[in-house]
């Protein structure tokens, strides 16, 4: 399950108040210049990045390495859900994907080919430790051993996220992320991959989106393992804190040329009304979601996310957890999709997520303003903008690497082969002029990772939603770069978008 489909089941959940419980499915898009909080074309015109910004893409193992059950991989926890008839919208795995496991030579000439000067991939944690702790698969480690060495070749940074959602099924059978000693059997991969890998990678980001999937897959039920009990998620998130930290230091006690941020999934959320309660939600859910992982590694603390005090007992903080948490991250990763609009749900309102939080009490909605991706979430280019303003102004202007911004746009190959997806070119475009003006007020921005190079599984939508620069031929796995690939490969060579 993804951002976006949590959104949208915490809007149909909640009675539908958007969109009358119907599918949020290929809605019109129009990201002309032109359409509601569009970029001014004289911004995209003055927007310039420095030399040596590093443009890039970002994957994740399990939606794009295939070869699941092969050279002695483990089993995955989406394994199990995508093996389960009525997990994925359209009955779909990843046993194979795009198969860049084994066609990841392809893959880098693609990179190489547009220019791309960094690639954010995950390690698959059953495919190194099987069982996700005791005996290393040598063959698993051997694959991120020769994908760092193809990208080194290239002229590629090679930037690992060591956990993108992949817990071997074995852990989750030991009560997963709310069981405490996950932490330790995390701290434990994380130094492997640094001790092996830490000579070729030096940037790490522990998790992808931490506040996502635990309050998914532990919190509300939505994604594996499917479990819906907040006091759950509260451990999970709690463990995944403690992670963090431990990990953070394993991997620099491992490998001195380590640098470690992480990849925080980040929506701006604005009060929905100007009243002292919505303003009170936004800011709730702000801390909720947005700085929960952030605040308790730079600060060892946990933020107001609460209606009343921090609920230490229901997450089993322990005295002394919060050293253990704090970490001096080296930079910060943001993905940026969508703003979102919040109100107070603590006078009897309908519920939505605080339904299944009581701590929190806040309603969110997705805001519809600006056009549509065929995913029919908003495209709101100056939300990005906001972020980076707010996350510099919150943590005393860390380095930031953006590690994912991207739309879904259905386009196919026309009659001649070409794909041409003028819409992911007119968003990226905005998107990366908002980004420039941002840098030139003060964020300290030195990465840009689009999402994604290819088209992939999309978690529990399956195949039904392309988000690549590359288009996918899954029968085939005939790769085409799309006209957004080419124009996003001119934009890395020339720092500037009027390309
Ligand atoms: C992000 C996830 C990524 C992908 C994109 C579309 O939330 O990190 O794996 O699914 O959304």
């Amino acid at each position: 399950m993804d951002r976006r489909n949590f959104l949208k089941n915490s809007l149909i959940a909640g009675g539908g108040a958007l969109l009358a419980g119907r599918e949020i499915v290929a809605l019109e898009a129009a990201a002309s210049p032109q359409a509601a909080g569009a970029v001014s074309p004289a911004e995209i015109a003055a927007a310039r990045f420095p030399k040596g910004f590093l443009w890039g893409t970002a994957t994740s193992s399990y939606q794009v390495e295939g070869a699941w059950n092969v050279d002695g991989k483990g089993e995955l926890i989406w394994d199990r859900a995508a093996h389960t008839p009525g997990r994925i919208k359209d009955g779909s795995n990843a046993d194979v994907s795009c198969d860049q496991y084994h066609r990841y030579k392809e893959d880098i000439a693609i990179m190489k080919q547009l220019n791309m000067k960094s690639y954010r991939f995950s390690a698959s944690w059953p495919r190194v430790l099987p069982e996700g702790t005791g005996k290393v698969n040598q063959k698993g480690l051997d694959y991120y051993s020769r994908l760092a060495d193809a990208l080194l070749a290239a002229g590629i940074r090679p930037f690992c996220t060591i956990y993108h959602w992949e817990l071997p099924q074995a852990l989750e059978d030991r009560g997963g992320w709310p069981n405490r000693d996950l932490a330790n059997y995390y701290a434990d991969f994380a130094a492997i991959l640094a001790k092996n890998l830490g000579d070729r990678i030096t940037v790490w980001a522990p998790f992808n989106m931490p506040t996502d999937f635990t309050r998914n897959g532990y919190g509300t039920g939505w994604a594996p393992p499917f479990k819906s009990n907040v006091d759950q998620f509260l451990k999970a998130a709690h463990t995944v804190n403690l992670a963090q930290g431990m990990a953070f230091r394993a991997i620099k006690a491992a490998s001195s040329k380590a640098t470690v941020g992480s990849a925080y999934g980040m929506e701006p959320v604005y009060p929905k009304t100007n009243s002292e309660a919505d303003r009170a939600a936004a800011a709730r859910w702000n801390a909720a979601h947005n700085l929960y992982c952030i605040e308790s590694a730079f600060r060892g603390t946990y933020p107001k996310a609460f209606i009343g005090e921090i609920p230490y007992e229901a997450m089993g903080f322990r005295p002394g957890d919060e050293k253990i948490m704090k970490a001096p991250l080296d930079w910060v990763g943001v993905h940026y999709y969508c703003r979102l609009l919040a109100s107070d749900s603590s006078n009897g309102a309908p519920p939505e997520v605080s339904s299944h939080d009581p701590y929190a009490q806040i309603r969110i909605e997705l805001a519809g303003e600006g056009p549509k991706t065929d995913s029919g979430l908003e495209m709101w280019p100056h939300g990005l903008y906001d972020l980076m303003m707010q996350v510099s102004r919150d943590y005393n202007h860390p380095i930031i690497e953006i590690t994912e911004t991207g739309g879904v746009f259905m386009d196919a190959p026309d009659a001649n082969g070409r794909v041409a997806d003028l819409r992911r070119i007119e968003f990226y475009r905005q998107h990366l002029a908002e980004l420039a003006r941002a840098m030139a007020d003060g964020a300290k921005v030195r990465a840009y990772h689009a999402w994604s190079l290819l088209d992939n599984f999309e978690w529990g939508s399956g195949y039904t939603q392309r988000y690549g620069l590359t288009y996918v031929d899954f029968a085939t796995q005939k790769r085409t770069i799309k006209d957004s690939g080419y124009w996003y490969g001119r934009v890395a060579a020339a720092g500037r978008l009027d390309v």
